[in-house]
């Protein structure tokens, strides 16, 4: 395989960009993550690609549930504090507020103009990624209008 070609054709790959959350209180966690797209109508369910190695994945499997804070592209900033490894302050997460999630406990971040809450189905632990399958069991929308964050938006580069 040509190894270049393969860097460029995953990168064409067009993904969100996402706040995941999971645990609760001073064990809650979030990460910017991109890897992340629906799976099913009914039940309706989502997929996550989390890093093996990484708090994240530590916090989704204790809980066995996490959320997703939908960003807008006019908080490119904010989603940039969470590729950094999180620090948690009582209700805030690298200086973001948050609350827990209705259905699972998992961190709400104030700020995300929609969010929704997954409970873990399945996992497959293969590569230095998890993928995690979950249902979504409650969501909720503060700005029906914002308009998504997508990675080819931004400068910045996950996946080849
Ligand atoms: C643009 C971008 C996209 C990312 N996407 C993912 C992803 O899909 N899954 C993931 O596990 N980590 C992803 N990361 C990495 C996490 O944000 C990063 O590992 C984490 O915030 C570091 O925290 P930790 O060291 O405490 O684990 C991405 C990072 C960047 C810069």
């Amino acid at each position: 395989m040509d190894k270049e070609a393969k860097k460029i054709a995953l990168r064409m790959l067009v993904h969100g960009v996402y706040i995941v959350g999971a645990g609760e209180g001073e064990d809650a966690v979030a990460n910017g993550i991109t890897w992340l797209t629906q799976a099913s109508f009914e039940p309706p369910l989502v997929m996550a690609a989390i890093r093996v190695d990484g708090r994240l994945h530590e916090a989704v499997q204790k809980a066995g549930a996490f959320s997703v804070n939908l960003v807008s592209v006019e908080q490119q900033e904010m989603v940039q504090t969470f590729f950094k490894p999180a620090e948690t302050r009582g209700d805030t997460i690298n200086g973001y507020a948050f609350e827990p999630g209705p259905a699972t406990g998992s961190p709400i971040f104030a700020d995300a103009p929609a969010w929704f809450e997954v409970r873990v189905r399945h996992s497959f632990h293969s590569g230095d990624h998890s993928v995690f399958v979950g249902e979504v069991v409650e969501a909720g929308v503060r700005d029906a209008e914002a308009k998504p964050l997508a990675l080819h938006d931004t400068p910045w580069q996950y996946g080849g």
